[in-house]
């Protein structure tokens, strides 16, 4: 995520692929055209598309890596993270404190929206910074303090690390705060460790503090539904 976060593009490490990008070693290629802040990437292997946001004018884009078309959707507010749901035309979107349904299959117009669930009502200039779907369906997003648009300087320890499931909707598991800027999730190839930055400082990446949080069984739950 690093070449997004810095280049404000969206790169690509390709190993030995077929299709359009068919190198036969590790090499890094530019998949789109400039953006201010790409953050969220979540590829959807149903449509061979690769969604990804930019936060700050609030666009949601597809990239089609078939057609290597390039298509998005403007929403009001900041907007990140975006992650499919079970439903392929249907786009999870962290937009400002909410998570947002979207209609929308990465091609066509836009159709509804509906706000599914709202997080830190006590920090209510905070947003949503990053965030990703485990295999079981359970939203695991976080958030960030309000940033001085011309400082640059956050409100500290206004961030939390949400688990969101279509049971507690209305009441998100809080997971982890105080956080200042949560971030770069994922999970290890076993699939039992889970890794999340909290990026305290906005200075250099070399400054990130990465920590091992949870190791644990997975339990079986329902996929997260729309509005379910
Ligand atoms: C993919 O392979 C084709 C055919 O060999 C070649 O023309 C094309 O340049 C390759 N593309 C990339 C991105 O390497
Ligand atoms: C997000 O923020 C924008 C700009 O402040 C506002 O117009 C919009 O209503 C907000 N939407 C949600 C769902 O919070
Ligand atoms: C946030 O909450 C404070 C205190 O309740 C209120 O004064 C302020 O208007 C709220 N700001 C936003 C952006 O909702
Ligand atoms: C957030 O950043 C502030 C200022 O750098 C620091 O004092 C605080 O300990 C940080 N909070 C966390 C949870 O790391």
């Amino acid at each position: 995520m690093i070449a997004i976060i810095t280049f404000g593009f969206l790169a690509s490490l390709v190993l030995g692929c077929q299709g359009s990008l068919n190198a036969s070693s590790p090499t890094i290629q530019l998949i789109t055209y400039p953006i201010d802040h790409a953050e969220g990437p979540s590829w959807d292997g149903r449509k061979n598309i690769l969604y990804y946001v930019d936060i700050h004018t609030g666009r949601v884009f597809s990239w089609n890596y078939d057609t290597e078309e390039i298509n998005y959707i403007t929403l009001d507010g900041t907007v990140t993270p975006a992650v499919q749901a079970e439903n392929p035309d249907i786009i999870l979107v962290g937009l400002n404190r909410s998570v947002v349904a979207v209609e929308w299959d990465g091609t066509n117009a836009i159709g509804n929206q509906e706000i599914l669930a709202t997080v830190a009502e006590q920090f209510n200039t905070s947003r949503f910074n990053d965030g990703k779907a485990d295999k079981e369906g359970r939203l695991w997003w976080g958030t960030m303090g309000a940033e001085d648009t011309s400082t640059g300087d956050l409100t500290p320890n206004n961030g939390v690390l949400y688990k969101i499931t279509k049971e507690n909707l209305g009441d998100p598991t809080v997971e982890i705060a105080p956080v200042n800027i949560s971030n770069g999730l994922a999970w290890n190839r076993a699939n039992d460790k889970f890794y999340y930055i909290d990026t305290p400082t906005l200075q250099v990446s070399t400054k990130r503090t990465i920590r091992v949080l949870f190791e644990f069984d997975w339990f079986r739950i329902e996929s997260f539904r729309r509005g379910s």
